[in-house]
């Protein structure tokens, strides 16, 4: 039964406010935090209310608070309706979709403490044994770097080889140190320089990085005697111009219409042997999905962010369309716990594989480390360094070792 409920204001990786809820019940505890988009999705629920963090602290948590002491930690189904009731609209603009998230994933902590269990068996149940392959952030453009950078917003490598969680996050920080050197003699002026998810930021051309990325996947696959493939995040409605109906390659200085970005995108599925290709066309564009997955989809991943925002009627539509075989899985793109589990439960149901993501800002908070094993996510995409990633990847070094018989994801 829960007793207290608070919510605070916490620091996020890019500096910007979010929220963090604790929850006690008689004999538990659990705490969890709502990260933040750059890139989001138009469709997304609204992250926080007018007045921002402030307001939730001051006048949501006393609401918040009153509704659910009393009400039972297990019945977080409930819980998220009660949350959804207390703020009245149909996008979360009232309270804000990161203080349900927020709520919705502290109740689920508390719940699992109460049992006595970590967060991943809570979800999973007692067969829980796969680790999700990591998703390892290299190289950042667009709306997660300067100007001068990529277009697209992120260059990321699967060490599809590796045999357990610590071979596979060990890879991608060793493909992540290659790749300094190899953007040196590219970039003599490079400094250095990170984005939001700790990738690095060169003043490169898309196919240079495109490249080296390749390049970098190889040697540190040589050198650990381990398959290691490159993935994309396209991110393409930030390069999406309405107007034109075009997407804009401002680094290379080339604008290319659909038919054409349909053509660019297999191409470079093709040349490099991507493993994983996320949002290719605009969040609007399920056709041009369905195009790239129809003449791509039994090689690569397509897989839809922005275009599903963790929304189980627009994966449904996806599905219907066969837009895509992978889908992101962003808590707070859609503001509860269950009504994620949800969008997971429909996307295995039909063989879409889910992805569960952090977001370009982000907290140590740890969660999604618990929801990408307890939803058996065959992969979890969390950066590869900087503290707010590394808390997710080493809480995943952690259940491995807790578990039985661990084993990688299966697709
Ligand atoms: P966001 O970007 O968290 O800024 O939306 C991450 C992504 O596009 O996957
Ligand atoms: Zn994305």
């Amino acid at each position: 039964v829960i007793e207290d409920v608070q919510v605070r204001k916490i620091l996020d990786s890019r500096g910007n406010p979010t929220v963090e809820v604790d929850v006690t019940t008689w004999n538990g505890f659990g705490r969890a935090a709502a990260p933040s988009g750059a890139s989001t999705g138009s469709r997304e629920v609204v992250s926080f209310p007018e007045g921002g963090v402030d307001v939730i602290v001051s006048e949501v948590e006393d609401v918040i608070a009153s509704e659910l002491i009393g009400m039972d930690a297990n019945d977080i189904t409930t819980i998220d309706e009660v949350l959804r009731e207390v703020d009245g609209t149909g996008n979360l603009s009232a309270i804000g979709g990161n203080t349900t998230v927020a709520v919705s994933m502290a109740v689920a902590k508390a719940a699992a403490a109460s049992s006595n269990i970590p967060l991943y068996r809570y979800l999973g149940g007692n067969w829980v044994n796969e680790l999700p392959y990591p998703l390892g952030n290299m190289m950042n453009g667009g709306a997660h770097a300067g100007i001068n950078a990529p277009d697209i917003q992120e260059f990321l490598v699967v060490p599809i080889g590796a045999k357990n969680i610590v071979e596979a996050i060990f890879a991608n920080a060793s493909v992540h140190k290659k790749l300094k050197g190899l953007i040196q003699s590219k970039d003599s002026n490079f400094t250095g320089g990170k984005g939001d998810e700790g990738g690095w930021v060169p003043n490169i051309t898309n196919d240079n990085a495109l490249e080296i990325q390749a390049k970098a996947c190889e040697e540190v696959g040589d050198e650990l005697g381990l398959e290691i493939r490159p993935a994309l995040d396209m991110a393409a409605s930030e390069l999406w111009n309405s107007k034109k109906q075009k997407y804009l390659y401002a680094q290379d200085g080339v604008e290319r219409d659909t038919g054409e970005q349909i053509e660019f995108v297999k191409d470079i599925i093709e040349t490099y042997n991507m493993f994983y290709v996320e949002d290719p066309f605009d969040e609007s564009d399920f056709e041009g999905f369905a195009q790239l997955t129809s003449k791509v989809g039994n090689r690569c991943l397509i897989c839809g962010d922005d275009l599903f925002v963790t929304n189980k009627e627009l994966l449904l539509k996806g599905i219907e369309m066969n837009a895509a075989n992978a889908i992101i899985i962003k808590p707070n793109q859609i503001g509860s716990l269950s009504e994620t589990y949800a969008t997971v439960k429909l996307a295995k149901q039909h063989n879409i594989v889910p992805v569960v993501s952090h977001r370009s800002g982000e907290t140590t908070d740890e969660t999604i480390a618990h929801l990408a094993v307890g939803f058996a996510s065959p992969m979890i995409k969390t950066g590869a360094i900087g503290g707010e990633r590394i808390a997710k990847l080493n809480e995943l070094i952690r259940i491995e070792e807790e578990l039985p018989n661990p084993k990688m994801g299966q697709f």
